[in-house]
């Protein structure tokens, strides 16, 4: 197992540190293209690996993601006017383009003067209704190609909410086969949910596997299924995506995009290639049930003093998740409303370490068996891929033209017991898709 000084270093996502610069080799999903809705709209407050910045739509529609505050006396921009080439300060009308470049200032008779100041500017395309931002220098990679990028928007859907912990934590949840037969279990409605998700709720002690992929790991799970077994794949995609086998519902995956070292948004994306998604799915989604949670979009202010504009679950640890104890003797083991609120109660209030403002989990005291094999795996391969410059490299290199993402997810009752039959008999399925690529 990994040193406990080498797993602290997993959260830390600011400039200069070494997942910082893994999380800036990639595009991240940044915001909703919902949340600037029309050329000139207000601007909206994001926070992105430890970065304050302002995302704006220009008069012209263009978008721009730019340091928070203004270069002058560092007032917020967000408070500025969005104009048809950029945003001006409110304060003294200076005035940036998408690229950061200082076009006017209102109070500076040296017309000269603002073509010295820049400020900082981010990379920013928009595609499938989401804003995707690079933070790297140099020439981006390709975007991920994830299956569900060039559908049609009415057979895909992504959502994005906060999650008040470390990014790592969120993460290591989509690793966590065996919590989903028990966290999420639901004897109420366990009669007439699919054979699959019975085959989940009724071996409780999955057998588990973990393989390496170029860019991550494949999290196996491998339960009892009558005469045969039902197979379970996740996908960890580095450095924070995941491929989330679903046998309710038209499949999905989800990303963990650090604000900082203690908060995260969670990203959760689902399509469905045969048609529109189904009304039962939309109508199950809304009412809160699993992802996303149900929310309120708001201006939030983050324990590290931070405001943001973003999607707020209701239930919250402040008001200890509306637990139902009642419920929680009858129905589920939780009593908490959806599998997300359940996800962050386990995951928000894990016992910290001491200087991490109580969102970092202190992994030197967990008591890690044989279920968490694939949380081991995945943490390696972290620490393995930004060990030094030439394994980021080769990183890099891998993700280049995007088609290293392009994954399903994979879950079905086999006749195979053996993990290398198993992965031989799939193997096709398990590796990037070339109709997506
Ligand atoms: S602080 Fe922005 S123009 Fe002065
Ligand atoms: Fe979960």
């Amino acid at each position: 197992m990994a040193r406990t000084n080498q797993l602290d270093t997993l959260s830390q996502v600011g400039p200069g540190t070494k997942i910082g610069a893994l999380f800036r080799s990639v595009w991240l999903p940044g915001l909703l293209s919902a949340q600037l809705p029309r050329p000139g709209c207000a601007p909206v407050r994001l926070k992105l690996l430890g970065e304050e910045l302002v995302a704006f739509r220009n008069g012209k529609g263009e978008l721009g993601v730019v340091q928070a505050n203004c270069a002058h006396r560092l007032a917020p921009l967000f408070y500025g006017r969005v104009e048809d080439s950029g945003i001006r300060c409110a304060y003294h009308g200076w005035l940036y383009d998408k690229t950061g470049q200082c076009l006017e200032m209102q109070n500076e008779p040296d017309k000269s003067v603002c073509a010295k100041v820049k400020i900082k500017a981010y990379k920013a395309v928009e595609k499938a209704d989401i804003v995707w931002v690079y933070m790297g220098e140099g020439e981006p990679p390709a975007l991920p190609k994830f299956p569900w990028m060039g559908l049609p928007k009415s057979q895909r859907n992504a959502t994005v909410w906060i999650q008040e912990s470390s990014w790592l934590q969120g993460m290591e949840g989509e690793l966590d086969s065996s919590h989903v037969s028990i966290l999420h279990t639901n004897p109420a409605t366990m009669a007439t949910s699919p054979v699959h998700q019975q085959y989940s709720a009724t071996d409780l002690s999955p057998k588990l596997y973990a393989r390496n992929t170029p860019i991550g790991i494949l999290a196996i799970a491998r339960r009892n299924a009558e005469q045969s077994f039902y197979w379970r794949v996740s996908q960890f995609m580095v450095p924070a995506f995941s491929s989330i086998p679903s046998a309710n519902f038209p499949v999905g995956g989800r990303a963990y995009v650090p604000i900082d070292d203690y908060n995260a948004y969670t990203w959760d994306f689902n399509y469905y290639t045969k048609g529109d998604l189904p009304q039962a799915f939309l109508d199950y989604v809304g009412k809160g049930l699993a992802f996303p949670p149900e929310s309120t979009y708001q201006s939030y202010k983050l324990n590290t003093g931070s405001i943001i504009d973003t999607y707020v679950p209701v239930r919250t640890a402040e008001n200890n998740y509306l637990i139902d104890r009642e419920g929680q003797s009858l129905s589920s083991p939780t009593g908490i409303h959806g599998l997300n609120d359940q996800d962050r109660a386990m995951q928000e209030g894990m016992q910290s370490v001491q200087d991490s403002q109580g969102r970092i989990v202190d992994r030197n005291k967990e008591f890690l068996v044989a279920a968490d094999i694939a949380i081991v795996r995945a943490r390696r391969r972290l620490l393995e891929i930004v060990k030094d410059d030439a394994s980021l490299a080769e990183f890099q290199r891998t993700i280049k033209d995007g088609t290293a993402y392009a994954v399903k997810p994979l879950d079905v009752v086999s006749e195979f017991g053996e993990l290398d039959d198993f992965v031989t008999e799939h193997a096709e399925q398990l590796s990037p898709q070339r109709e997506f690529a």
